[in-house]
């Protein structure tokens, strides 16, 4: 039984460098000696590939290779479960995690990369007004805890980055940078990150997705009309804000894509003058600017009448002469009420399968504006400005509709600066609205409200009268407890998933090896137990979860073998028994236990057992609970458990 400790691989989130290095090396084996990269042998693989220019075309800031670093860097921290503040706790898969999103990120890279299939995210635009937390610290969790509130610290620092600390978009730029590369590794290869902007990062945003996402995979930049109104008392009324659109593969984004419904205008287009059983059809035309057409595209037509037709002056047909006599046999011409007409394709409303191609302009009539974002926030929130900066919920409608498909149980929509939690709101509106199945992450900072500010006391006030902390992450739940409500009043037959898992970012509950401390003794003695006293069998099972790579929205099962509680969690991947005590004559009864209940649930794939190290009384204890499992092989000798683990 091998004891995890804080630094094995399993306790903590992926080491990417390592990946990377790992693919590096299925690639270019000979590139590397004694495990260390030979450039030179690179170089020559690679041939004129390679620009060691000191110019080269790109973006660069002070500061570019530190937040590429701290993207790599592996997270120490861990997600801890909060039932009591979540919706429908075991039926729901949908999650809110309240915590610093670097950090967060990273430790959903195991169960969610490339499951993802829309990123949305509204970052802080950078205005000077907004905060963008420093991210340079040794440890991030800490500092995170720090900034939060949620410890003290004597170094406590968060401002707003202003023009005046000469590093405004440098700041934003490392803030971004390593977000951003972090999250491309969650993206599907259908998938799409959707990112909205304004001038003042504009130009940076598509420099670094260029750089993180490739330029070739840049899909559109749309133009939202954020602002029906005229701003006065500015040089020019800024009405517009923009939404970025990179996908991690574009052709596959494009082929995955959806269409915009037909409107009621585009709907009253196809009538059926003809009787035409296969129902409504509008038509059109058959022919094209002529500079593009082959030889085989000039022909004569005779119509219904017996008048011969060739394509008008300039222009080709856009068919062959076999293709057209196929459409006219099968009553798919239409040549005007007379007969008389040049031919034009009839396209039925039952086959156009196809909707709407979007625009790349999008008007406030469609999408909403900032004004009726925050009304309709306000009203769902009693009358309470809690919050400055929502979307509109019609405005994340149209991203999910184009980006996800209402059928792919699977398609997940992450949305990691989530504010008030609209991107949460739109996924079960738009699933009631379709029957659909998607399911949203949330990821929010607990960022502090001060009521003796005047800008947050209304929300700090708001938190108060609902009894919960002041920071923001309490009011992105509570949008979300009351957009679940509103909509299962609006469409009471939704039998649809409108709940959320809430989840905290933490240290691990795994104790870290504090080599700084002076006190040596008391660190012996604590590392006897690997697990820290605060944390309770739910926190540990999470954290399992996490570093194993499953899903934290799977169902746990639990047993009573031998009086202690054993957990199945993702049908028999993962059996857990975390009891702080197992005795010598309970070890039997406890491994046959859990043997004949992983024979019941014959998960496919690989399964781990985890126990607590100190629950043993002695080594034999331990050895012989490893032996019961060991013994229980498959036909070709192999261990059905495949790896024991203690803590
Ligand atoms: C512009 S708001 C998003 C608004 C959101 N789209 C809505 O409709 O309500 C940006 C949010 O990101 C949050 N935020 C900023 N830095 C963050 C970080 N490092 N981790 C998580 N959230 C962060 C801020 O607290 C803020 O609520």
């Amino acid at each position: 039984m091998k004891k995890l400790d804080a630094d094995d691989p399993i306790t903590r989130s992926p080491d990417l460098v390592q990946e990377n290095l790992e693919r590096m090396r299925e690639l270019f084996p000979e590139a590397f000696t004694e495990g260390k990269v030979d450039f030179q042998v690179l170089r020559q693989l690679l041939g004129d590939a390679v620009d060691d220019r000191d110019e080269k075309y790109g973006l660069n800031w002070h500061g570019k290779r530190r937040a590429r670093h701290l993207a790599l860097t592996p997270s120490t921290g861990t997600l801890r479960p909060c039932p009591e503040d979540s919706v429908d706790w075991d039926k729901t898969r949908n999650l809110v995690i309240e915590g610093d999103n670097l950090e967060v990120l990273k430790l959903l890279q195991k169960s969610y990369a490339g499951k993802v299939k829309l990123i949305y995210i509204d970052p802080p635009y950078n205005t000077g007004k907004d905060f963008v937390y420093p991210d340079d610290y040794q440890d991030n969790i800490k500092n995170y805890l720090e900034r939060t509130g949620q410890v003290d610290s004597e170094g406590k620092k968060t401002s707003t980055n202003t023009e005046a600390s000469g590093r405004f978009h440098t700041a934003w730029l490392n803030m971004m940078s390593a977000r951003l590369t972090v999250a491309r590794n969650l993206l599907h290869g259908s998938g799409a990150i959707w990112i909205s902007i304004d001038d003042t990062e504009f130009a940076n945003v598509r420099h670094l997705c260029a750089e993180i996402f490739g330029e070739e995979n840049f899909v559109a930049g749309f133009i939202w009309q954020k602002r029906t109104t005229r701003e006065n008392r500015k040089v020019f009324s800024s009405n517009h804000d923009y939404v970025v659109c990179y996908a991690r593969d574009k052709f596959s984004f494009q082929a995955a894509r959806k269409m915009l419904p037909l409107t009621e205008e585009v709907l009253g287009r196809y009538e059926n003058p003809d009787n035409d059983p296969r129902r409504e059809w509008q038509s059109v035309s058959l022919n094209a600017q002529a500079g593009h057409g082959t030889k085989a595209q000039y022909y004569k037509v005779t119509t219904p009448s017996g008048r011969v037709v060739e394509p008008p002056p300039g222009r080709c047909w856009v068919v062959t002469k076999t293709r057209m006599d196929e459409l006219i046999a099968d009553k798919r011409v239409w040549f005007g009420p007379d007969g008389n007409n040049v031919p034009r394709e009839k396209i039925f409303l039952s086959e156009a399968k196809e909707g709407l191609t979007p625009h790349t302009l999008w008007p406030a009539e469609e999408c909403g504006t900032n004004d009726s974002a925050k009304k309709s926030l306000m009203k769902l929130f009693d009358g309470a400005e809690v919050f400055d900066t929502p979307k509109p919920t019609d405005l994340l409608h149209r991203i999910v509709h184009i980006s996800t498909c209402k059928d792919d149980s699977d398609a997940t929509v992450l949305d990691f600066f989530a504010g008030s939690g609209t991107t949460g709101h739109a996924v079960m509106a738009q699933n009631a609205a379709d029957s659909g199945h998607r399911r949203f992450i949330l990821v929010q900072l607990p960022e502090p409200l001060d009521p003796e500010n005047k800008d947050q006391k209304t929300a700090a006030d708001f938190c108060d009268k609902l009894g919960k902390p002041r920071n923001i992450a309490e009011l992105t739940k509570e949008r979300l407890r009351r957009a679940g409500k509103k909509i299962k009043d609006e469409t009471p037959l939704f039998a649809g998933d409108l709940g959320f898992r809430v989840f905290k970012l933490d240290s691990s509950n795994i104790r870290a090896w504090d080599a700084a401390t002076k006190d040596v003794q008391k660190t012996l003695l604590d590392s006897v137990d690997n697990l820290k006293p605060d944390r309770g069998e739910a926190d540990i099972l999470y954290e399992l979860l996490l570093k194993l790579g499953l899903d934290l929205a799977v169902a746990i099962e639990r047993r009573e073998i031998a009086g202690k509680t054993v957990h199945s969690i993702g049908g028999g991947a993962l059996l857990a028994c975390l009891d702080p005590r197992i005795t010598a004559d309970e070890v039997e009864a406890l491994g046959q236990g859990i043997v004949a209940w992983h024979q019941s649930l014959a998960p496919v794939g690989d399964t781990t057992c985890v126990l607590r190290d100190s629950a043993f009384a002695d080594d034999v204890a331990k050895t012989n609970l490893t032996a019961i499992l060991e013994q229980y092989q498959d036909d070709d000798g192999h261990p059905r458990i495949s790896k024991i683990r203690s803590l």
